[in-house]
């Protein structure tokens, strides 16, 4: 199982039969490397209607007649849009061919800016978990600290959880640091920082704080791939 970072939130997370990405944000993106057509996926998850994760969806589930995975509000702005979607709300779980998907709790705002410049109401905005070849991923989405992140690292193993960095629009390194204890993540990605200078964070000091509380993880620099060897009692990350 491989998980490929594009940079700011989205990832794309794949074993040798699927590949599902989320939070698509490659055009635009000044610190994306990938190029849009070389993405193939047969799912999109979105975690709220923000620009920077939802610019590539569309493109992307048209490319790939994928489908989109997000809340009410989005998969009918989405659907508008002319592609299929699969629809879910926070709390519920799925089993979809790649595995299953868990909608979580974000503690943040969505709405959509449609193709007449009109902002549209976007619902809750979540985060995911996903399991895959026995692999629990955790994505936060935007979002701030909040206490029930304790109940997930109690009600789930995360072997691997993305949490947001940047400051100002979400959780800062101090905060995503309390969460990566709460989560008791195993292995922890910095995301949301650096794309831009509002959200400017030094992600390998993130790593080291990790480190120092015994919690692994990196600092991925877009177009990095993680490698996820699923062995029977440790999950081994290269
Ligand atoms: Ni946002
Ligand atoms: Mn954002």
């Amino acid at each position: 199982m491989f998980i490929q970072y594009h940079g700011h939130s989205c990832i794309q997370i794949s074993n040798n039969n699927n590949s599902i990405i989320i939070d698509p944000y490659i055009t635009g993106n000044p610190v994306a490397i990938s190029k849009l057509q070389d993405i193939k996926v047969q799912y999109i998850l979105i975690t709220h209607g923000h620009s920077d994760h939802t610019t590539d969806a569309v493109a992307i589930a048209k490319q790939n007649n994928a489908s989109i995975i997000a809340v009410e509000e989005l998969t009918t702005y989405f659907s508008k849009e002319g592609v299929d979607t699969e629809l879910m709300h926070m709390g519920g779980q799925l089993d979809f061919i790649f595995g299953s998907v868990r909608m979580t709790h974000a503690n943040h705002g969505s709405s959509i800016i449609d193709t007449n410049g009109q902002t549209v109401y976007g619902g809750s905005p979540v985060g995911f978990l996903i399991t895959m070849d026995g692999i629990t991923i955790y994505h936060a989405g935007d979002t701030g600290l909040f206490g029930d992140m304790k109940l997930l690292g109690k009600l789930f193993k995360i072997d691997v959880a993305f949490l947001p960095i940047g400051g100002r629009f979400t959780m800062n390194p101090e905060d995503a640091l309390l969460a990566a204890e709460w989560l008791r993540a195993g292995y922890v990605v910095p995301i949301h920082y650096d794309t831009f200078l509002p959200i400017k964070q030094d992600g390998n000091a993130f790593v080291d704080s990790l480190l120092k509380k015994g919690i692994q993880g990196k600092a991925m620099t877009p177009g990095d791939i993680i490698t996820i060897h699923p062995c029977s009692e440790e999950v081994r990350i290269c």
